[in-house]
């Protein structure tokens, strides 16, 4: 976990654990699939969740995620197919389409609703969540949110692409700021016999999850629907597992916190009297 990293000989990553993620629901019933924040994988610092949402089937989306609150960390909305209606109580609001990204910071407190702006078709994407350092859980709200062609697009090599929503990948960088995970976001697409070495920072949590075919992470073969868990390293090598059609991962990355975390369903703080504070503040409508 500790090796010496040289500067002119990368160390790559490799696979600790590979796991899948449990079927669920949340909100007022939207079926999903928790991959991290699960009791066999309860967080992976600074990472506190991660949902996988997609279905044909209006029923499993249609009730969406009406007024909830949030404080202390921040929450990543990664959109593939189908459209979302954000609302807060501060008066933001926005519907986020295929391809677009919401980075939300909770900060001190919002409330808000997530909510389907479609009756049919495909609803599908990610909703990960970031934890914020002690310093920064009471900061204000705020919202980074990118339209899909406001995401660079990186193709490093025949076959591959790679959508960079933050940090640096294939020479571009992605427009999210947070410099206190300093995270990496990625959303890469191999084609058959296609392949790349991408760059992860050491020191940082990181994981891969495939989400569209099977691809070849650190050597090992993933199929859609597991997370791998990487060790560290300063690389990470991807490649594609077989002759036929295009395979998807996000490759996620971020500087541990190392802090104690106490968490009570949307509340994220250090301390059960954090929490205890942020219920509180909550129901006495200071969000
Ligand atoms: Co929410």
């Amino acid at each position: 976990m500790n090796a010496i990293i040289r500067d002119d000989h990368p160390t790559p990553r490799r696979v600790l654990h590979a796991l899948r993620g449990l079927p669920t629901s949340d909100g007022a019933g939207v079926r999903l699939t928790r991959v991290i924040g699960t009791s066999q994988l309860p967080d992976l610092d600074p990472f506190l969740m991660l949902d996988e949402f997609g279905t044909d089937r209006p029923e499993d989306y249609i009730a969406g995620f009406p007024d909830h609150p949030h404080r202390g960390f921040e929450t990543v909305t990664y959109m593939l197919d189908g459209r979302m209606r954000h609302r807060d109580n501060h008066g933001n609001e926005g519907v986020l389409v295929p391809g677009s990204v919401q980075w939300m910071t909770a900060g001190r407190g919002i409330v808000h609703s997530e909510m389907p702006e479609q009756v049919e078709g495909r609803m599908r994407g990610f909703q990960l969540w970031i934890n914020l350092p002690a310093r920064d859980k009471m900061t204000a709200p705020r919202y980074q949110e990118y339209a899909p062609d406001a995401i660079p697009v990186a193709r490093p090599a025949e076959g591959v692409v790679l959508k960079v929503i933050a940090g640096e990948a294939g020479g571009t960088r992605g427009p999210i700021a947070q410099p206190a995970t300093d995270p990496l976001y990625v959303d890469v697409h191999l084609a058959a016999g296609a392949g790349t070495t991408l760059d992860v920072p050491a020191g940082h949590r990181a994981f891969a999850y495939v989400y569209d075919g099977a691809i070849r992470v650190a050597g090992e073969r993933v199929e859609a629907g597991v997370l791998a868990i990487l060790g560290d390293g300063d690389t990470l090598d991807l490649a594609s597992t077989g002759p036929n059609g295009v395979s998807r991962a996000i490759v996620v990355a971020g500087r541990p916190l190392n802090e104690p975390v106490a968490r009570m369903g949307p509340f994220v703080m250090n301390t059960k009297a954090e929490i205890y504070q942020a219920v509180a503040d909550y129901q006495a409508g200071r969000f």
